[in-house]
């Protein structure tokens, strides 16, 4: 196949803009052109010539020698604007935008074939670690009954410092910062948004659905305790933000975020700081493990560069899951086993506990053991964040849903 020559039009200059540019720097095979970057930031000082810029949109949307748009932008509102109108140009798109993708995704699926582009977006899920193809190209007609991880760099990386190094939460937060792995406004990462984004677009390509992220229950880490790693590690266990999506019968899905013990026989244990890990448990291949960089500059270039690379020689995605179809309905309906740390006995009853295994209470810190619908837990999603709570699913199997 003949490999086209890359005039690219660049969205963002920030640390993976920056990390791409030096990723490309780097690369002798690819024959690709930096025409332009566009950037919002007229005051900021810039570590190239300022010739290189540009602070408006259209002088790469509207150049016809353009012919690869990639978008590496934080607004993703503006990124969708950018993203369709360089589609509707005839432009490929390449994207590291979780938000934007999980929130347009059918959208820019039937966008791809009207003005016949293509939009890759490796990046956004996982960074380094290539799931997105690796679910396009290997598990196209693989049954697959699930898939789960460590999709957020920034948790991970502050879960992994409050439980080896003993860091404060605040601490371990601001050392993500400064590492560039989180996001401008933090609380995508902490809350679990960022991880749902990158749930919601995996799935699209493992199962075919693209699901409305409302409808994915989400829970972060931002309540964790010194209790609950205390707890953890005193069992030998780590909690981990654990991503999960899986089949609950031939056409039906679940899929929620939750933080998760991790025994150290799982795969999950020793991925640490800002790594990410996927595991797929499929019909015939069995259990699968991607292990990789999740976040940071350099990490999340060598995806956009790889989606660039794609890019030259004319590849795009076939949502092949989508195109099968048999996959039609997501539920919420199903029993987890979880610990809920707590204060208030009006909180633990919330939740509608069925069968309790453990039950702890001392004057500061009381928790229980016990199996709960997510349906509950999704009903109570706003009134979470002010509880004095903290719930981690145990990752132990619960049996069948009851009513
Ligand atoms: N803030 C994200 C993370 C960046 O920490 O994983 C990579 O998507």
């Amino acid at each position: 196949m003949t490999r086209e020559t890359l005039r690219i039009g660049l969205f963002g200059y920030g640390c993976v803009g920056q990390g791409l540019h030096d990723v490309l720097n780097s690369s002798s095979g690819l024959r690709t052109d930096i025409v332009k970057i566009c950037v919002k930031d007229r005051s900021k000082k810039r570590r190239i010539a300022m010739s290189n810029f540009t602070f408006d949109k259209n002088d790469i949307l509207n150049d016809p020698s353009i012919n690869l748009v990639v978008e590496l932008i934080d607004d993703a509102e503006e990124a969708f604007n950018i993203v369709s109108t360089a589609m509707k140009n005839g432009k490929n798109v390449v994207t590291a935008n979780k938000v934007m993708v999980a929130r347009h995704f059918r959208e820019l699926v039937d966008m791809q074939d009207k003005y016949r582009v293509s939009l890759l977006y490796e990046a956004s899920a996982g960074a380094s670690i290539p799931i997105i193809r690796n679910l396009e190209e290997y598990y196209d007609n693989e049954l697959l009954h699930s898939l789960r991880g460590i999709l957020n760099g920034t948790t991970n990386y502050i879960l992994t410092k409050m439980h080896n190094e003993g860091l404060d939460f605040s601490t371990a937060l601001r050392q993500a910062q400064e590492k560039g792995f989180a996001e401008s406004d933090p609380t995508l990462d902490i809350d679990g948004w960022d991880a749902k984004y990158k749930l919601c677009i995996i799935t699209g390509h493992a199962y075919g659905l693209f699901l409305d992220p409302a409808e994915v229950f989400h829970y972060g880490i931002r309540s964790i305790s010194t209790f609950d790693i205390r707890y953890a590690k005193e069992k030998g266990l780590k909690i981990k933000l654990v991503p999960y999506v899986g089949k609950t019968d031939e056409n039906t899905i679940t899929s929620f975020v939750l933080p998760r013990f991790i025994s150290p026989d799982k795969y999950l244990y020793n991925v640490d700081d800002e790594y990410n890990g996927v595991i797929t448990e499929a019909a015939f291949a069995d259990k699968q493990f991607f292990s990789g960089k999740g976040a940071g500059g350099h990490a999340t270039g060598s995806a956009v560069l790889s989606d660039i690379s794609a890019n030259s020689y004319g590849y795009k995605y076939e949502y092949k899951k989508y195109q099968q179809g048999t996959v039609s309905n997501h539920t919420r309906d199903l029993f987890l086993e979880i610990y809920l740390r707590y204060r208030k006995e009006k909180d633990r009853k919330m939740f509608g506990f069925k069968e309790v295994s453990e039950y702890f209470s001392s004057k500061f810190y009381k928790y229980v053991i016990g199996t709960v619908n997510l349906e509950t837990l999704y009903s109570l999603r706003d009134q979470l964040p002010a509880m004095d709570v903290f719930i981690v699913k145990t990752g132990r199997k619960v049996m069948k849903a009851r009513h």
